[in-house]
């Protein structure tokens, strides 16, 4: 994204004080999704990571439930490859992979049913918000668990101040806006 367009982009994300309870600005990404043509240049934007010399040669996009099924869906179709949606827990018939973890307003688990990753699969994880990081963390655990290989973490907008890019020290992560 060219500097004008991610500052129309980030006007579309609405910040939403107290929700779902205070201190949150919880950032919601509804009015992105409903307008054709952002959504369209936020996938590709993450696509483009992808390509050409030095760009992430990945096999199967994953997405963290629910937001994360939004964007990664499209832009797997877009790159040619299949889709891996991370369950919250409880979701999926057994046997599953389980990882549980904390996230900036609470709890969750999330799993992968053992043996849909094949062994050594280049992994693209994706989601709509980068905050303390759990989440994240909790979604390269459970494809790595399953046989995976994260190749990079990518994301529509990290938030400032609330560890996440620290938490995932040592991995690849791609942002395409910054909120502070
Ligand atoms: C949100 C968001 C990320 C996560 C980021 O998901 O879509 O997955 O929180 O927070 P963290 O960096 O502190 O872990 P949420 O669990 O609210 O689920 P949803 O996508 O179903 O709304
Ligand atoms: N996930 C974690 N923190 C969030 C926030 N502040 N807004 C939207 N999604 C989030």
């Amino acid at each position: 994204l060219g500097p004008e367009r991610a500052t129309e982009i980030r006007s579309l994300i609405r910040d939403v004080p107290g929700y779902p309870h205070e201190p949150i600005v919880f950032r919601d990404i509804t009015p992105l999704l409903a307008d054709g043509a952002a959504l369209a240049d936020v996938v590709e934007a993450f696509a483009r990571l992808c390509e050409g010399d030095g760009g992430h040669q990945v096999d199967v996009v994953a997405g963290m439930e629910a937001r994360g099924f939004l964007l990664g869906a499209p832009l797997a179709t877009r790159l040619g490859v299949g889709f891996l949606p991370l369950r919250k827990a409880g979701k999926l018939p057994p046997p599953v992979e389980r990882v549980d973890y904390e996230l900036e307003y609470g709890t969750a688990a999330i799993e992968l049913r053992t043996g849909t990753l094949r062994p050594g699969a280049r992994v693209l994880l994706v989601d709509d918000v980068l905050a303390t990081g759990g989440t994240a963390v909790a979604a390269a655990e459970l494809v790595e668990r399953c046989g995976g290989e994260v190749v990079s973490l990518a994301f529509l907008m990290e938030l400032g101040g609330l560890g996440g890019r620290e938490r995932l020290a040592g991995r690849t992560v791609e942002t395409l806006l910054r909120v502070d």
